[in-house]
């Protein structure tokens, strides 16, 4: 896939700072195709733990990783026939995604999956390393980022609202310790493209960001620079 011909908007950054609910709004906006790509690892997570396959056995991991039976309908997910749409979005399930996500092999099966996903008209590709790694040449990008006080707070409301009773205090730990392990891993860590827009969304709500981002696409539809560096 040639990604310079087709138009690729990346969005990485932290959990919790809002790229997942930006990404879909943009993508809707603009009529584009989205590649929620934490959703891979969280499903590559979840396939292991389900099939008893230790993390630390890489090859394994891996493996599950390059076979996933995975489908994408509509906003549903599918393991094969079972639908784990609400399974994948748990905190464990995110945590399992982060630790299988520091596994090289992993991240490399992943790979043409993820490119595969840029066809025309455009693509609205959100993760932590869509614009250093999976699409470096994507024309717009943005980082994404808010205080892990907020990024828990917003955690919180969410799971709150689903009737989910969580403690605040420990999602903050929690964010934070994936936060870490995502920077500091080996391969294809959490950080901006150097070409990258960064926004702080600490105190700025939705609209604020899509607007944004969606301000930035147009710049550089109409051969603008999108980034600041
Ligand atoms: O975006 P998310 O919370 O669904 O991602 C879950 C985990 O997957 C995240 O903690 C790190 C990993 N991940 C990754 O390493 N690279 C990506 N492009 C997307 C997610």
């Amino acid at each position: 896939m040639n990604e310079k011909a087709i138009p690729v908007l990346t969005i990485d950054g932290p959990s919790g700072s809002g790229k997942g609910t930006v990404a879909a709004r943009v993508a809707e906006e603009l009529g584009w195709h989205v590649l929620d790509s934490g959703a891979l690892y969280r499903l590559t997570g979840l396939a292991a733990r389900k099939a008893g396959v230790d993390f630390a056995d890489h090859a394994a991991v891996a493996a599950i990783a390059r076979n996933l039976p995975a489908r994408f309908e509509g906003g549903r997910v599918f393991l094969g026939d079972e639908e784990v749409t609400l399974e994948i979005r748990s905190e464990t399930a995110g945590n399992d995604a982060s630790k299988v996500a520091a596994i090289p092999e992993v991240r490399a099966a992943l790979l043409d999956w993820q490119r595969g996903y840029a066809k025309p008209p455009g693509l609205v590709a959100d993760g932590r390393d869509m614009g250093t790694v999976v699409f470096p040449e994507a024309q717009v990008k943005i980082f994404l980022d808010a205080s892990a006080g907020e990024r828990a707070r917003r955690r919180y409301k969410q799971l709150k609202d689903k009737g989910i009773d969580v403690n605040l205090t420990g999602l903050i730990a929690e964010i934070e310790e994936r936060d870490r392990r995502d920077r500091n891993r080996s391969v294809a860590p959490l950080a901006p493209a150097d070409d990258a827009l960064r926004i702080d969304s600490t105190s700025m709500n939705i609209d604020e960001v899509v607007n944004l981002v969606l301000q930035a696409v147009s710049r550089a539809g109409s051969g603008q620079a999108g980034g600041n560096g």
